[in-house]
């Protein structure tokens, strides 16, 4: 498939026709349908029956977590993300050899009308980095990771503003969302997919879902990136060959994600700062000094969490343990199996090591931010302070 690269990276979306090809797409749908089905029955055994199905203003299926109901009837719901018109493409958006799809799901259409969502981009500050750590690690080396709609029926629900997923939004922007931000964006574009069409979109992209109304909507939505983690994979198995092979290369991948996290993670304790520059370029080879700077702040948020796992009794609220658990490979968040490589001792030193990227990270009062999902936050929204260099954080070692 013919992608501009080019044209991504400027916008920071591209539209590509036909990506699922014509001749797959009734079955596709039908296969997709079938794990609806599976969905619903799920759903219908929780408690209120079919609550997600029937209140949810974007009823949303995970297919790691329906891993165990993939069968051959439905096992092209999984090969759809490795066809050389998804994956392929993903991996030239990227600018890589081998991207590995992350997230599999299918968003659909609510049973009564809700309406539009609220402008945002797809993370909290908090809990990852200012949103000009990503625009600068990206205008630097690419993006990490490529966001995927792919339509089953016609869509344009999905509206974008291009160009700020490498900026942080105008005065005139910011104004607009603060009077509504469920309205359309002077600055933002319409997405028209027919079916079968695929969007695909650099985050922090500033987005928008205008309609979650009843009309008929299944769309596939995932993306790739060289960061994954796959807690479920019983549904190999149904899969090619091919298929499973590719799966292999994509875990051993992963784990050697995680070591290589486990690694940087573990120079900063020891204050190595070589052996700590030099795992940053392993985790992310051929990247300039702002990947550096974006996977320290991400780290600092690893060791963060990594001590709230250790130290649950510590004040930490709920919520904070809740995201400590969360596995998100792209922004390099390892969950538990990442705390338990970690003794209690050491959990303290290394978040009192990171304490410094943390200081730097966040102002004396919590503020608010149109655009950014998470409520108020002392943590800083746009910008990234200038004394916050890889080189600084090592120099606080000695
Ligand atoms: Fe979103």
């Amino acid at each position: 498939m013919d992608v501009n690269r080019q044209q991504f990276l400027e916008d920071g979306y591209v539209i590509l026709r036909q990506v699922i090809p014509p001749d797959q797409l009734d079955s596709l749908r039908h296969s997709y349908e079938i794990m609806v089905d599976r969905q619903r029955a799920t759903w219908a055994q929780e408690d209120p029956p079919d609550g997600v199905w029937g209140r949810a203003a974007q009823p949303r299926l995970n297919l790691t977590s329906l891993a165990d109901q993939i069968d051959e009837s439905t096992a092209s719901t999984i090969e759809i993300w490795l066809h050389e018109n998804t994956q392929g493409a993903s991996s030239q958006l990227l600018g890589v050899e081998d991207a590995a799809v992350t997230e599999m799901m299918l968003m659909c259409s609510p049973v009564s009308d809700h309406g539009p969502a609220r402008w945002h981009r797809d993370f909290a500050p908090a809990h990852s980095s200012p949103v000009m750590g990503y625009a600068e690690d990206i205008l630097d080396n690419g993006p990490r990771y490529v966001q995927w709609n792919l339509s089953l029926y016609d869509d344009d629900v999905l509206w974008v503003v291009p160009g700020s997923h490498v900026r942080c939004l105008t005065s005139d922007e910011n104004a607009q969302l603060e009077r509504d931000a469920q309205a359309p964006l002077s600055s933002g574009v319409q997405t028209h997919l027919k079916a079968g069409d695929g969007v695909a979109y650099i985050l922090p992209i500033l987005h928008w879902a205008s309609n979650y109304s009843t009309r008929m909507r299944r769309t596939i939505h995932g993306g790739f990136s060289m960061f994954t983690h796959y807690p479920n994979l019983s549904y190999l198995k149904q899969l090619s060959p091919q298929a499973r092979e590719t799966f292999g290369r994509w875990v051993k991948r992963s784990d050697d994600t995680m070591t290589r996290t486990e690694i940087a993670l573990r120079a900063a304790l020891e204050a190595d700062g070589a052996a700590y520059q030099q795992a940053l370029q392993d985790l992310h080879p051929e990247s300039g000094s702002m990947a550096m700077r974006q996977s320290t702040i991400l780290l600092s948020k690893s060791a963060k969490r990594i001590q709230d796992l250790k130290r649950p009794a510590s004040g930490v609220s709920e919520e904070e343990l809740s995201y400590a658990t969360g596995i998100h490979p792209m922004t390099m968040q390892c969950g538990q199996p990442m705390a338990d490589r970690f003794s209690v001792a050491e959990a303290g030193r290394l978040w009192e090591r990171f304490r410094w990227v943390d200081d730097r990270l966040r102002g004396d009062q919590d503020a608010t931010c149109p655009g950014f999902q998470g409520g108020p936050t002392s943590y800083f929204f746009n910008d990234v302070p200038a004394e916050l260099t890889v080189d600084n954080f090592i120099a606080q070692w000695s």
